[in-house]
């Protein structure tokens, strides 16, 4: 008999509903309740997991309670939000998205894994990977973008960087977390962008864009996923049969544990499908939620779903059996200390670390717009640095920061000083980020009179995105934008940066800025990296994970679009355009300039059709104009001519980089497979099908800059 097994077995009803409930505690505030008596909760074995708790110390004597003063001396999971860095913070994913760059992705992800675990943290609430497509909605920060191509690669490197991939002790290595897919599913579709509002998708956007990272992380060997807040066509996630105890275990046999969002079995009375803490408990449980987020539903209904026969023992069980099955894996039983132990390692990490954080920070630096100003020049004599983002350390780090110190964040200011030792930086916030006071737009103006340049620093404060903070006019808050136009009205060479978590409706500024840069929230060394691009010490690479919409009205707007009847001709009433705007967005997807011009020579593949067990060979040949050494990223898409499903205009099937020397030639090389020609028949299954198909590489999905050769699927 296993381990398990003889705990199962030895198991009281309570101390099974115990393994089932997870606490936070008030480290961290990331919902709407905290509740206190953890202690006498853990010795009465009533929880099996904590939340919003780290530190080896505090960690460890909880720890200690659990595998010391219980009865069966089952140890205890330590989840938290291990986003974009523990105590190092990282660029929020929306930003570190932009490098394109999953060595990198996995890089980050190993770094607050071992620092996290050196606080005794065995469980990250990480990674998300909801394709988003909204810039109202909060959480596109916490994304991968707009592309489910895009979101799995980003998945699957998540998932090896936080679990220890294939690495010595995989999961059971003491620097290593139980990653949780989150949040499943479609939680990037809430209506109008407002967070944790209905979500209304067909089944075939569902498999074609929201399921496909959660496979890619199923795949990967994720250990946990976590059900989003909302509904998908009027069934909760937390009580989705179909999507849990189906998609999810069944077709993809995924057999890790299904952990609630927070509080989220208990709102399902709020959302209309149980009358009480028993029937949501019976709901999730049947769903195949194995924990219960402090929602109270498990330990206060889950007896009395049992007593009314609602649940059955043998499913209780089940779900014990998976959560204990974690925790063996993770090496809890052997070692319940091993994490928090080498508190040496993260020192020294540390170090390692913020180069990492400043390497990842300056290639998901996006220069949108860019006249020649940018870079600027060695000897610039005085610059106004302007705005309420330009000496702001706290907000450098953006959403989701629990253990990092926000006053560790290097500012816009102390980066271009430490740059620039030789210019003088006069540096005026102007206005504040939100808020109504113009009080301080004079004093900017005045401090730009006598300055050769203008960096105006703009855009969000880190709690206006992530969770709970959707925002229905996503432009510059407060009077951000009066700033900038009294600044621009002085004719002064102006470049404007933008702090913020989501794509900002800027056009306006967008018009007059003589170079515009996309700079997110950066983490630790935000300042540093901005100075590295700004001045041309990093040739900027980042490229846009999502469109940038030119106005609000054109939201959703991606480039996987499907196509029209009438697709827009500006010359042609009857298509499909608007009156007062064009069609096109501000900016496209992969968008993102460089000091140095790339182009892409020619495009060929070995063969001009393909077989369904077949592959094909595509090289993309690039050039480096000069004048300086840099990376580009090219895209790779195709074009299904026809098929029974009308089929998206473009479809990512790649993106791979390439660093060149100046006037130097390279090649890019993708191999696709007769899979990646396929598209969801009608019964939503793969379907491979003779047809000719168009190839295009590009550097965005700009169909501008694109390269394209015909191709062909033949059967056999
Ligand atoms: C929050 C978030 C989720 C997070 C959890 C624990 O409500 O929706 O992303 O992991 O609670 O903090």
């Amino acid at each position: 008999m296993t381990r398990i097994s003889k705990l199962l077995a030895a198991m009281t009803i309570e101390e099974k509903i115990g393994q089932l409930s997870m606490q936070a505690l008030d480290l961290a505030v990331t919902g709407p309740i905290v509740t206190g008596n953890v202690e006498e909760r853990i010795r009465s074995a009533r929880i099996g997991s904590l939340l919003n708790i780290w530190g080896a110390e505090q960690v460890q004597r909880l720890q200690r309670i659990a595998v010391e003063e219980t009865r069966l001396k089952i140890p205890l999971l330590i989840g938290l939000d291990v986003l974009h860095g523990h105590k190092m913070i990282f660029p929020i994913p929306l930003a570190e998205t932009a490098a394109f760059d999953p060595p990198l992705w996995e890089a980050s992800a190993r770094a607050a894994a071992k620092e996290a675990a050196d606080d005794g943290v065995t469980m990250t609430f990480a990674p998300m990977i909801d394709i988003a497509r909204d810039p109202r909605w909060g959480r596109i920060a916490e994304s991968p973008g707009e592309d489910p191509f895009v979101g799995a690669a980003y998945a699957r490197a998540k998932v090896r960087g936080f679990q220890g991939g294939n690495g010595p002790g995989g999961l059971a290595d003491a620097q290593s977390l139980a990653a949780t897919a989150k949040h499943f599913c479609a939680y990037g579709a809430v209506q109008a962008g407002c967070d944790y509002a209905p979500a209304d998708v067909s089944e075939r956007l569902l498999h074609e864009v929201y399921l496909p990272p959660f496979a890619a992380a199923m795949a990967e060997g994720c250990a946990a996923v976590m059900p989003a807040f909302n509904n998908v066509a009027g069934i909760p996630m937390t009580a989705h049969m179909g999507l849990l105890r189906g998609w999810l275990r069944q077709t993809q046999g995924f057999n890790g544990v299904i952990v609630s969002d927070y509080n989220a079995i208990a709102e399902l009375i709020r959302h209309g499908v149980a009358a009480d803490l028993a029937e949501a408990a019976a709901l999730s449980l049947h769903a195949g939620i194995d924990v219960d987020m402090m929602s109270g539903a498990y330990s206060e209904g889950l007896r009395l779903a049992l007593d009314r026969g609602l649940v059955t023992l043998e499913m209780i069980d089940e779900a014990v059996r998976r959560v204990l099955t974690l925790k063996e894996c993770l090496g809890l039983f052997d070692d319940p200390f091993a994490r928090g132990g080498a508190a040496v390692a993260s020192r020294e990490g540390r170090k390692e670390h913020r180069a990492l954080a400043r390497e990842l920070a300056r290639r998901s630096v996006v220069v949108l717009a860019n006249d020649g100003i940018l870079p600027l020049w060695p000897d610039l004599r005085r610059l106004a640095l302007i705005g309420p983002l330009a000496d702001a350390p706290a907000e450098m780090l953006g959403p989701w920061v629990l253990a990092g110190d926000r006053a560790q964040a290097t500012t816009i200011r102390e980066g271009l000083a430490a740059a620039l030792p030789h210019t003088e930086i006069i540096c005026e916030p102007g206005c504040s980020i939100a808020g109504d006071d113009r009080a301080g737009i004079a004093a900017a103006c005045d401090a730009s009179h006598s300055a050769d340049l203008v960096i105006l620093c703009l855009g969000e404060a880190a709690h206006m995105s992530g969770e709970a903070a959707s925002r229905a006019d996503p432009g510059l808050p407060g009077v951000q934008a009066e700033l900038a136009s009294a600044l621009f009205d002085l004719g002064k060479p102006a470049v404007v940066l933008l702090t913020s978590g989501r794509p900002l409706m800027i056009a306006d500024i967008a018009a007059r800025a003589r170079a515009l840069v996309a700079t997110w929230f950066l983490g630790a060394e935000a300042g540093h990296a901005i100075a590295d691009v700004l001045t041309g010490a990093f040739n900027p690479s980042g490229r846009l994970p999502v469109t940038w919409p030119r106005h609000l009205g054109q939201v959703p707007i991606f480039f996987s679009t499907r196509p029209s009847g009438r697709p827009a001709d500006p010359l042609d009433r009857y298509t499909s355009k608007y009156l007062d705007m064009p069609v096109e967005p501000l900016f496209y997807f992969g968008h993102g300039l460089s000091y140095c011009r790339f182009c892409l020579v020619s495009l060929s593949t070995g063969e001009t059709s393909v077989r369904a067990g077949g592959e094909l060979l595509v090289a993309v040949e690039v050039s480096n104009e000069g004048p300086a050494a840099g990376e580009t990223t090219v895209f790779l898409f195709l074009r299904a001519l026809k098929a029974r499903i009308a089929r998206p205009v473009l479809e990512l099937k790649g993106f791979a980089k390439i660093a060149l020397a100046a006037h130097e030639k390279g090649r890019v090389s993708f191999k696709l497979t007769g899979k990646d020609f396929c598209y969801l028949a009608g019964d939503l299954e793969p379907l491979f099908e003779p047809g000719e198909f168009l190839l295009f590489a590009g550097q965005s999905a700009d169909p501008k800059g694109f390269l394209s050769v015909k191709m062909r699927a033949v059967a056999g």
